[in-house]
């Protein structure tokens, strides 16, 4: 059984930052975020004004999906990233921006993985995608390595879904950012058709706020989708599109 850190002391600043963001965010999300966000933080764990717990998170979710938090000191590198998803563990930091950086952190924190991330660890539809992410990483080449960068990006990072005939945000860098989420969900953006051969096929810039993001039908597709997409380029072998027991 993989055992995490317990959770660190935090400061009263940094208490507070949690809460500023947190509640911020709360209220945006309300009409901005897809249900199963807005399901997701209520069903992992969260407790509002204080900042969570890596271990109680973790234990939720392997309660709910069978996933896992692991603990990292920052970025994950791609192979040992897919390693870790291809079996049910999340890489997420335990330490808070400053106060200062409350907009905008150019490495992600605990609000990012935790609060922009998690939530969609407890719906098993999605998990299925993400496992499956990291299983076609495993076998990649560098080619097909960018390419799932790429979807990656377009998808777990800063998708949107149509829901409803309304376009919503799933993507933890959409679901932990207030610019970044107005910014999706305004008209000066284009939002491009559903197609992971598009995705892969368009390179990304981490410097700048997007200009082009991509909408998913349904998780339920992503899941479908991603599957054929791995298969047909020898990602992954062609029984595991079969859908998961
Ligand atoms: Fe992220």
């Amino acid at each position: 059984m993989h055992t995490l850190p317990p959770r660190p002391v935090y400061s009263d600043e940094e208490e507070g930052t949690w809460r500023l963001l947190h509640d911020r965010q709360t209220d945006k999300l309300a009409s901005a975020a897809c249900r199963p966000v807005l399901d997701g933080l209520r069903l992992a764990g969260f407790e509002g004004q204080r900042i969570p717990s890596l271990r109680t998170l973790s234990a939720n979710l392997q309660r709910l999906t069978g996933w896992q938090l692991t603990r990292v000191e920052g970025l994950v590198a791609e192979r040992p990233f897919f390693e870790l998803v291809a079996s049910r563990r999340f890489p997420a930091t335990d330490f808070i921006r400053k106060r200062k950086d409350l907009d905008y952190t150019p490495a992600p924190d605990l609000f990012h993985d935790q609060f922009g991330h998690v939530p969609l660890l407890t719906l098993p539809t999605f998990c299925r995608f993400f496992q499956r992410f990291g299983l076609a990483g495993q076998g990649a080449d560098d080619d097909a390595v960018e390419a799932l960068a790429r979807i990656y990006w377009f998808t777990v990072e800063f998708g949107l879904i149509r829901q409803d005939g309304e376009l919503k945000a799933f993507g933890a860098g959409l679901v932990s950012s207030i610019g970044e989420l107005d910014h999706a969900l305004s008209p000066s953006v284009t939002v491009h058709p559903f197609d992971l051969d598009a995705m892969a096929a368009r390179p990304f810039v981490t410097t700048e706020i997007q200009a082009d993001y991509f909408e998913v039908p349904s998780f339920e597709a992503l899941e479908q989708a991603f599957d054929a997409w791995a298969v047909a380029r020898g990602l992954l072998p062609p029984e595991a599109a079969k859908p998961y027991e």
